[in-house]
């Protein structure tokens, strides 16, 4: 986390005036462990929060102008909220403007403040830098105002600002991840309901180790909204057996096998195949991981990446070659993509013996293999948003 002190210095230098009043707020970034475009169809997801994210330090203003800077992005901003749009120019500023409108269409009040930033997530990497900057502004300003924080209801909230304001149509895995993550727990999240438990994550021995492919998420917002109307269309097909059926989560691998002819498209059929077989292999790991069979998780982390790659098709070259090299290193019990897809990082399950031989043989047969180089991260699980 960014050293506290220099922060509040920074900010001085940025805003003027003294460091009395200064709050200081944090929100993780996120890795999916398995499950993985299952959020949207009503199904099971198990990630975990991570320790690195985004700090937020805020001072109230005595008008009500907010000004937003960052130690990341020369974009800076000066807004009020009643006139408050998605702006082009505003780049990342859009982010905590699309929180704060959202928030205040629900009631909640807020005066002035100026806001400073420093991220630790790369961007585009699919460790959800986005819902972290989302739920370090909501968590930071409502606390700061004095209102009582309910995370789910903050987690819905920023979902539905990107959504709507932002116009990416994600799921609610990431912003509920990163309001409710706790130290070394992973989350079992059914989407459709929101009912969730925390999950001793107990890899006695192993380390999740996170891989950046640095392949930026192409193509991420419209093959995902692609895959999201391919879902409907299944669930579409599929009530002719289910007349009830809202999402494909809620059908089990027997049902469809047994209705799937009922999908005339091919290519839709497999990403239905794809959704309901990783729903079972959510509930499957968490099984696994209670029952300490860290091998078997690791096997369900291999299929799920199959799949992604075969029926859901939203893998890429760089995430393949990188999950591919890392199979072949001994000591790695499971290896998938993590997040949309398209790019971004993968997660392995590695015996800790393994892992400085991890980073540097995949490192090395990856670079070779594709245009890029990757970076590696040890990946530890942490909070949710917190005050600091
Ligand atoms: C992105 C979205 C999530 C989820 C994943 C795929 O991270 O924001 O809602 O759909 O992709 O599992």
């Amino acid at each position: 986390m960014a050293e506290l002190k220099e922060l509040k210095r920074t900010f001085v230098e940025r805003f003027g005036g003294t460091e009395e009043g200064i709050e200081s707020y944090f929100a993780p970034g996120r890795v999916n462990l398995i499950g993985e475009h299952t959020d949207y169809n009503g199904g099971y997801v198990f990630p975990a929060a991570l320790t690195f994210g985004t700090t937020m330090l805020l001072r109230k203003r005595e008008d009500d102008i907010i000004r937003f800077a960052s130690g990341n992005f020369s974009t800076t901003a000066e807004i009020t909220l009643k006139d408050a749009k998605n702006v082009k120019e505003h780049d990342w500023i859009n982010y905590p403007k699309a929180v704060l409108v959202h928030l205040a269409k629900r009631g909640y009040t807020f005066g002035g403040y100026d806001v400073y930033y420093l991220g630790e997530i790369p961007n585009g990497a699919g460790l959800s830098s986005s819902a972290s900057i989302q739920l370090v502004t909501e968590f930071g300003f409502i606390t700061a105002e004095g209102h009582p924080v309910d995370r789910v209801q903050l987690a819905l909230i920023a979902q539905e600002s990107e959504n709507q304001f932002m116009g990416v149509n994600c799921g609610i895995m990431d912003q509920f991840t990163v309001a409710n993550g706790k130290k070394d727990h992973a989350i079992l999240l059914k989407c459709n309901t929101l009912d969730y438990e925390l999950v001793p994550f107990k890899a006695d021995g192993c380390k999740l180790v996170i891989g950046n492919t640095n392949k930026r998420r192409g193509l991420v917002d419209s093959e995902y909204n692609a895959r999201r109307a391919q879902c409907e269309e299944a669930v579409a097909s599929m009530r002719q057996a289910f007349p009830d059926l809202q999402f494909l989560g809620e059908l089990n691998a027997v049902q469809l096998k047994e209705n799937e002819h009922l999908i005339p498209d091919e290519t839709v059929k497999k990403r239905a195949r794809h959704v309901i077989e990783e729903n079972d292999r959510v509930l499957a790991s968490v099984k696994a991981l209670k029952e300490s069979d860290l091998e078997a998780f690791g096997k369900l982390m291999i299929a799920s990446h199959n799949s992604l790659r075969d029926q859901y098709e939203v893998t890429c070259k760089e995430l393949d070659v990188m999950v591919e090299e890392a199979l072949k290193v001994p000591g790695v019990l499971g290896s998938r993509m993590t997040g949309a897809g398209f790019g971004g990082c993968t997660v392995s399950l590695v015996k800790n013996e393994a892992v400085d031989a991890f980073i540097a043989s995949v490192g090395k047969a990856y670079a070779e293999r594709t245009d890029y180089k990757a970076d590696f991260y040890v990946g530890e699980i942490g909070d949710g948003a917190k005050a600091l």
